[in-house]
């Protein structure tokens, strides 16, 4: 049943209007138990929701609202490989790609024997690298999901990458970045990594044509040594001369392929053991989104209060605040798995929606938010729930830095919620704006692993609820089909009927 059609949302709704008062400060004076409660350990992360606009009663009611849409029906499909991205017929299992090896029976073994089959492989690639001493630069060459995971997580895990080896990360079209890049480069000392799951992305084929001249205009010539190709479209590497091939499968979305052959950097980068605990990682968290009584369940929990922020408090974004420097790309990580799943506008039958669906995801990390947009999120008109990510453990010995850090994100949580009521004005804080507070021990390949999986499984919830496939992504099409038809003009000049302000900017453009 499409969600705003259940007896839960009509109870949720009638919920939303008696609650409209309702205060952080006063149901934690009320309720001693309340942190308890509202808090949870899932593998590798530990997570305070008691500073969020629920209270028990809310939480029943999207229980209930999961229930009533089938959450865990439509999960459990998801685990058995059924085809749950319906408008590209496929099946969604980024999942399998973090399974052990030989644990899964029936139809499902195959098809996890070729992950292992190829996984195999892209580490002892990835540690053949990165014993080679002559290769002292990576460059991924990828954009959208064959970037930002490889990105964020060399980046998170910067403590575990191997010395002396640099990693680059080219993903725009915009030639200054290829250039800013190579400018710093030999070709003898560089291995171009091209990763597209289609080896069709426009910006992807640019740079990699790009690459390959400037690789041989330098005296390269082994390309197989300097060049590899990650995708599912290996003849398509083939045509471009690129024969060190390492492949995944149509069932593994961009946004969710990091834990495939689009890895590879990050293997590179931290060992094949580190590869393997960052999928032992995600693994954890995917048993726990499998078996876990959806009331605690942690990407249930989150992925409902979402829905309950989105839909019946109408809070339209969501901040993340990674309280670790390491984390910066978290951010734009998770604004491409929320907004590309989720920003859908019509259900699996293709009917419009009368409700939204994905926030607006934006953040930056802590402290440096704190002296730029935190001022908004304390005293603007606008309610916007905060994420927070935390790391117990530094692994650096300046103590005082990390104290002062810590000190910082509890702040925030804390200001956010109390407020400030004894000064009138401008130096009025309404308080009771809520944030969601995940703790993990330490960053590491594991912890990491299982907070993206975390990330992952909670869009999931959300989509499901709303009824939306969250595994397509049509609406980048039409972009693209414009730009080749804009790109000819350019060339050519021809500015026929294109619409008055269209026209301008493409002779301004060539003027
Ligand atoms: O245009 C959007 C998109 O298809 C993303 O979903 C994807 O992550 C990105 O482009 C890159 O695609 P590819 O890996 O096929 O180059």
């Amino acid at each position: 049943m499409r969600c705003d059609q259940t007896p839960a949302w009509k109870a949720l709704t009638a919920h939303a209007a008696h609650t409209t008062g309702f205060d952080l400060r006063t149901a934690f004076a009320q309720d001693a138990g309340r942190a308890d409660a509202l808090s949870q350990t899932a593998p590798h992360v530990f997570a305070d929701l008691s500073k969020n606009h629920v209270d028990t009663a809310t939480e029943v009611l999207l229980m209930a609202l999961a229930q009533q849409t089938g959450l865990a029906a439509h999960r459990d499909a998801m685990f058995r490989g059924e085809a749950i991205n319906h408008t590209e017929d496929r099946a969604v299992m980024h999942w399998l790609l973090r399974q052990p090896e030989g644990s899964l029976q029936g139809t499902l073994a195959e098809p996890l024997k070729l992950v292992h089959d190829t996984l195999g492989p892209m580490l002892a690639y990835a540690e053949q690298v990165r014993a080679d001493a002559q290769i002292t630069d990576v460059v991924n060459i990828g954009i959208g999901g064959s970037d930002l995971g490889p990105q964020m997580a060399v980046l998170a895990l910067q403590d575990f990458v191997i010395e002396g080896k640099r990693f680059h990360f080219v993903s725009n079209v915009d030639g200054h970045e290829l250039a800013g890049v190579l400018k710093g480069l030999k070709a003898e000392n560089t291995l171009f990594l091209i990763a597209s799951k289609t080896f069709t992305t426009i910006e992807t084929m640019t740079n990699a044509r790009s690459a390959l001249a400037w690789f041989q205009a330098q005296g390269g010539s082994d390309v197989a040594h300097h060049f590899a190709a990650l995708t599912t479209n290996v003849a398509a590497a083939a045509e471009l001369g690129i024969t060190t091939t390492f492949g995944f499968w149509d069932w593994v979305g961009g946004r969710y392929s990091v834990w495939s052959a689009i890895g590879l950097p990050v293997a590179i980068a931290i060992g094949a053991q580190g590869f393997r605990d960052l999928l032992a990682g995600a693994h954890a968290m995917d048993q726990h989104f499998k078996t876990a009584p959806l009331e605690e369940n942690l990407p249930v929990r989150l992925g409902l209060l979402d829905v309950w922020y989105r839909n019946f408090l109408n809070f339209t974004s969501r901040s993340i605040a990674p309280y670790h420097s390491a984390l910066r790309r978290v951010p734009a990580y998770l604004q491409q798995l929320e907004m590309e799943s989720n920003g859908k506008r019509v259900d699996r039958n293709g009917h419009a929606l009368p409700y939204g669906t994905s926030p607006v995801l934006w953040g930056e990390p802590g402290t440096n938010g704190q002296h730029a947009y935190f001022q908004m999120l304390h005293q603007g008109t606008d309610v916007v729930p905060l994420e927070f990510i935390a790391v117990k453990k530094p692994t650096h010995n300046l103590k005082d830095h990390h104290e002062l850090l810590l000190a910082n994100v509890i702040a925030q949580a804390q200001a956010l919620m109390l407020g400030k009521s004894d000064a009138g004005g401008h130096k009025h804080f309404p308080g009771n704006r809520p944030s969601t507070f995940l703790l993990l021990d330490e960053l590491t390949p594991t912890s990491l692993g299982a907070l993206i999986a975390l990330q992952e499984h909670r869009v999931f919830v959300s989509g499901s609820v709303w009824g939306i496939n969250s595994f397509d992504q049509w609406g980048v099409e039409l972009g693209k089909v414009l730009a080749k038809d804009i790109h000819a003009r350019i060339v050519s000049g021809d500015a026929s009927g294109l619409d008055a302000s269209t026209a301008a900017l493409l002779q301004r453009v060539r003027a």
